[in-house]
């Protein structure tokens, strides 16, 4: 994958106005309540049996905080996402046994919480960089599973 220096610009301007824990809190309690099924993968996670259950569950957010953690290092690699998520791709597969449709759902949750803080600043460009680098990093997730 190419990145010209305007769409790295463009990612690390908006990756710049992310709270980690709360965004991540915001996109997983998404996930979890948008596409009810991805609550199988938590049972460990204890109640999320209703939306304030899932967005008041201190292992959520903690979880929130990993998983965009990972975007965030991810930025940081843009130019091998690949061989950065290599082993966090591994492990979805071959241990959590998580669904890839599952990375796309989560970028579509983390575009959506994005959008509504960005607001206007969101524009239609920068969503298309912003949905490139999400293509880039579910590709990269889903490499272990094949
Ligand atoms: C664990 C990142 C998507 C399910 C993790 C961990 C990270 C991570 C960093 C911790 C791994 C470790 O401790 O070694 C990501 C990223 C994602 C993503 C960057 C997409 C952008 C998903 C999705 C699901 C999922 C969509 C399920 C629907 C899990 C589960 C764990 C996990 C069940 C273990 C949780 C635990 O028991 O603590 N993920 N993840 N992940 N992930 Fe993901």
């Amino acid at each position: 994958v190419h990145w010209t220096a305007e769409e790295k610009a463009a990612i690390a301007s908006v990756w710049a106005k992310v709270n980690i824990e709360q965004d991540g809190h915001d996109a997983l309690t998404r996930l979890l309540v948008v596409y009810p099924w991805t609550q199988r993968y938590f049972s460990s996670f204890g109640n999320l049996s209703n939306v304030s259950a899932i967005s008041g569950n201190v292992k959520v957010k903690a979880h929130g905080n990993k998983v965009l953690s990972a975007v965030g290092t991810s930025i940081q690699h843009l130019d091998d996402v690949k061989g950065h998520l290599k082993a966090l791709s591994k492990t979805h597969s071959e241990e959590l046994h998580v669904d890839p449709e599952n990375f796309k759902r989560l970028s579509d949750v983390l575009v959506i919480v994005l959008a509504s803080k960005l607001g206007s600043a969101f524009t239609p460009q920068v969503q298309a960089v912003w949905e490139k680098f999400n293509a880039v990093l579910v590709a990269a997730l889903s490499h272990g599973y094949f």
